[in-house]
């Protein structure tokens, strides 16, 4: 059978991600393509609790290293139980952030070592990457304002606007790096703009 497609969403807070996968998957469906969405951190039972850890704005005490160790916990469940059996049954997998959101936000917000956030990397999906990762980039200050609106704020959300600046620049540093598998959208635009630009994204790929 054919393998399926692995796409991931990755951007700052507030780039309108959910909408544009659920645009994606409507597209796909019309293709009769099986198509799963899922979130990171998340996307199986186990990982969802792992989310709720790195979420809570309680758990201030929260280490660095404990953060990242416990992203990449949470993606070796999801990567095992949920993404690569359904990419084998030949179905795509659109995810909601992806190992890139580790880079963005342990790595380039952060400061951890890249070195070190690879070698995580390397242990929990190999030589295993998306086939195609779409980044949603706005300027900071309105992609919080946007979140903002959404309601309370978790705890990635608490950081200051210099955090998510470098956020920023990490994803748009990856996507140079990376432009083979790397297109970029500018989030800014209108919702109807973003979904024909990434539906064209799509339709190339498809073909
Ligand atoms: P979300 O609000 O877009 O669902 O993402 C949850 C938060 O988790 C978001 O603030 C980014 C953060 N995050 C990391 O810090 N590292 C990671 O590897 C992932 C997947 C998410």
């Amino acid at each position: 059978m054919k393998q399926g497609k692995f796409i991931t969403i990755e951007g700052s807070e507030g780039a309108g991600k959910t909408t544009q996968i659920n645009n994606i998957k409507d597209f796909l469906d019309k293709q009769d393509i099986e198509v799963i969405t899922t979130r990171e951190p998340g996307g199986t039972l186990i990982s969802e609790k792992i989310r709720e850890i790195l979420l809570d704005n309680n758990n201030t005490e929260l280490c660095t290293d404990a953060e990242m160790l416990l992203v990449f916990a949470a993606r070796s469940q999801h990567l095992h139980e949920l993404i690569l059996p359904a990419i084998e049954q030949g179905k795509w997998v659109i995810s909601d952030r992806f190992t890139d959101s580790s880079f963005a936000y342990q790595g380039y917000a952060r400061g951890l070592s890249l070195e070190r956030i690879k070698v995580l990397k390397q242990w929990v999906q190999g030589d295993y990457n998306p086939d195609l990762t779409l980044l949603f980039d706005l300027p900071v200050e309105v992609g919080m304002a946007r979140a903002k609106k959404r309601g309370p704020s978790d705890r990635f959300e608490q950081e200051k606007l210099d955090f998510f600046e470098r956020v920023r620049q990490g994803f748009l540093s990856m996507s140079y790096l990376e432009s083979d598998r790397y297109e970029v959208i500018d989030a800014q635009q209108t919702e109807l703009q973003v979904s024909e630009q990434v539906l064209k994204i799509i339709k190339r790929f498809l073909k």
